[in-house]
């Protein structure tokens, strides 16, 4: 995490909003901004220094890094490449992936297939954003939800500790603009006009989107569940994505699961995008809930609309 902290409060002193209304339609007492110059792979970095270091890995015995980010260092190349050079891995296939706060599960799942293989051995996973980056302060609606950050993981193929038992990932790409950053790409290229009218900023459709997430959230988890032929009276812990506690609330009703099985860390660094599920999962194995034989179901959404549910057995 970024070492700046935003309250409620500090936001109400900067715009028309109050921390009453913040934490109860979203449960969010704070976020964390990184410093300006600080980029989204300067936070990835320290993640996955902290990442190589648990995993007890060498960085040479790395072969794969993938980043999942929607907000890249640049447009290209990629904040993944980006990263490689900074921890000083060797000339490793380095790649993106976007698919906004599914992301980080999209890219445990590509990095389980590639491991599967035999090409590759070692995985670093990360989840990096600097949401501040392309957040609007003149729309209080979404401004005040996100944070910045970043969680990574080593996946091994010889790897000790929890294992992925399955990912299950889909998406659907009808309504684009629900949740978008519409200028700067190739149908809104930057001009004078896409700066003037906002488009470089985070655009959302709160309401919709708050539906849907409770009804994908949902049958993602069963959908990977039934594949692994489990209940959801077999999960012991639900590590969810974490963009605001109405939704987990309204997903645990939902799913029957109880919400005291669901780790929450949203009220301290807000909706940090693709950072949010291993971030979370990190201050999870560090509180140590998770026993030997747990079974751990993580569940995200995002703009796409995209979707996503990993298994984990301890
Ligand atoms: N402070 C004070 N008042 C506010 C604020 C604010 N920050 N924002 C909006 N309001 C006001 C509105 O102006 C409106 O006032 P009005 O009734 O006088 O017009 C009132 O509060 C209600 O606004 P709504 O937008 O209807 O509020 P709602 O109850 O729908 O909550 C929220 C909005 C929190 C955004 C909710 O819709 C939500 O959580 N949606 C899901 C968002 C989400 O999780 N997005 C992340 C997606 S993941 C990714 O890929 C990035």
């Amino acid at each position: 995490m970024p070492s700046q902290e935003v309250s409620n409060a500090d936001l109400s002193a900067r715009i028309d909003t109050s921390d009453e209304w913040i934490r109860s339609r979203t449960g969010i007492r704070q976020r964390r901004f990184a410093y300006e110059g600080q980029a989204t792979s300067d936070l990835a970095l320290e993640a996955a220094k902290r990442a190589l270091a648990q995993a007890k890995i060498d960085a040479d015995q790395i072969d794969l890094v993938i980043v999942a980010t929607i907000t890249p260092d640049m447009a290209f190349p990629s904040t993944a490449c980006i990263l490689q050079h900074k921890l000083g891995l060797g000339k490793i296939a380095s790649f993106d992936i976007e698919a906004a706060c599914s992301g980080f599960l999209y890219a445990l799942d590509v990095a389980d297939a590639m491991l599967s293989t035999g090409r590759y051995q070692n995985a670093l996973v990360v989840g990096a954003e600097k949401m501040s980056s392309i957040l609007d302060w003149q729309d209080r609606t979404t401004c005040v939800l996100f944070g910045d950050g970043a969680g990574a993981a080593v996946l091994s193929k010889q790897g000790i500790g929890p294992k992925i038992m399955g990912v299950y990932c889909g998406a659907d790409g009808a309504n684009p603009s629900l949740l978008c950053q519409p200028g700067g790409g190739s149908l809104h290229p930057a001009s004078l006009n896409t700066v003037e009218s906002r488009q470089h900023f985070l655009k959302m459709n709160g309401r919709e989107i708050f539906k849907s997430a409770v009804r994908v959230m949902e049958s993602a988890s069963r959908k990977l569940l039934e594949r692994h032929n489990f209940s959801v009276a077999d999960v012991d812990h639900v590590i969810p994505h974490q963009a605001n506690v109405r939704i987990v609330e309204s997903l645990s009703q939902r799913l029957e699961i109880p919400m005291g099985k669901f780790f929450c860390n949203l009220d301290k660094y807000g909706n940090t995008s693709a950072a949010s599920v291993p971030l979370a999962f990190d201050e999870a194995c560090r509180e140590n809930i998770f026993k030997d034989g747990d079974l751990a179901l993580m569940v995200a959404f995002g703009a796409g609309l995209t979707w996503a549910s990993a298994l984990i057995r301890f």
